[in-house]
């Protein structure tokens, strides 16, 4: 019933209804809450002097940023995120966590009650060949759209722990912030975060010398794709001018990624913002997420202070 996981023609029909949210001019509409809520969230950390860049800046951030699209008053945002850090931690999927749903049942209740100007009202109100979408259909897209901002806070931490890697690439970008546009597309390549995409085959087809029949299930492996040697030059070398750089971080075709305006400005406001006023190193060792469907550290401690 998500919008991953429908298949043509019902899946453009479902995309159009949230689709108008995560435009690049939509997404350039929250530049300036974005920007304050990065601003805020670096103030509070570098008061401490040190954090978990994966919890307390890319996961709050990420989860901020939905959080709003989707109407949730910011007095739940706290609450939202512990969640939803909760099901992530377990590797359980969202709808498991029973606080959470009856949290998103209770929100689309009121936006049937009360449409809002939100994403949660967009998947109420919308309508597929006339027929509204079901209450649990909005309530597993509301869960895919809060769960697919997982890959999100993975890449953002997983571009931060490149940098404290290759020191010599954040100076880089320092002495030439022209460079921040090349560098996101090598972070989203390097981090990879989104493991794999799955496909059925429809028609027979030979493939690379492989015989492929219908019903077959196709997994193509999006790290691999990425350090592919027969596209990227030295594919294991985290090159912030490399050009060109075409990986597959954020899919492709029917189901390429529908938040990847929004991944890429999150990036590209918050990177700015440690560019210019912050100085960060690492503070421990990190940890790995364990999981077949992303990839990322899932604790990146850092000190971090004013420039
Ligand atoms: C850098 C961070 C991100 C990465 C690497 C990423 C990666 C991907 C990939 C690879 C797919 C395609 C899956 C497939 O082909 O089966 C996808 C789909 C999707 N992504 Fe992202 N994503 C990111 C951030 C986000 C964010 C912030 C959102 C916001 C809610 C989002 C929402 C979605 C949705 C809803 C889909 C399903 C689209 C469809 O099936 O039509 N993603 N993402």
């Amino acid at each position: 019933m998500t919008l991953a996981l429908t298949d043509p023609p019902r899946h453009k029909q479902l995309r159009n209804i949230v689709a108008q949210w995560f435009t690049a001019p939509a997404v350039r509409s929250l530049d300036r809450d974005m920007h304050n809520a990065v601003r805020n969230t670096l103030m509070k950390v570098a008061e401490l002097g040190e954090c978990d860049f994966l919890h307390d800046v890319s996961g709050r951030l990420s989860m901020y940023v939905i959080g709003y699209m989707m109407g949730i008053p910011e007095q739940d945002h706290e609450a939202i995120f512990r969640w939803t850090n909760e099901a992530f931690e377990a590797h359980v999927s969202l709808a498991q966590h029973p606080e959470l749903m009856t949290y998103f049942i209770d929100l689309m209740d009121q936006r049937i009650a009360e449409p809002a100007d939100d994403l949660v009202s967009a998947l109420v109100g919308g309508t597929i060949d006339d027929e509204p979408l079901t209450e649990e259909e909005v309530l597993l897209n509301c869960e895919n759209l809060v769960g697919a901002t997982e890959n999100g806070r993975l890449s953002i931490a997983g571009g931060m722990q490149a940098f404290l890697e290759y020191p010599d690439q954040w100076q880089r970008l320092q002495e030439d912030p022209g460079l921040l546009s090349g560098a996101i597309e090598e972070i989203l390549r390097w981090t990879s975060s989104a493991a794999h995409s799955m496909r059925s085959v429809t028609t027979p087809h030979v493939m690379h010398g492989q015989q492929l029949e219908a019903g077959d299930w196709v997994a193509v492996w999006i790290p691999s794709a990425n350090r592919d040697e027969s596209v990227f030059h030295e594919p294991d070398r985290f090159d912030i001018g490399r050009t060109p750089n075409r990986h597959l971080a954020l899919g492709n075709g029917e189901h390429v990624c529908l938040g990847s305006a929004l991944a890429r400005s999150q990036m590209r406001i918050l990177f700015s913002e440690l560019l210019a006023r912050y100085h960060i190193e690492p503070n421990g060792p990190a940890r790995k997420v364990r999981s077949i469907a992303v990839r990322g550290p899932e604790a990146l401690p850092i000190r971090i202070s004013p420039r």
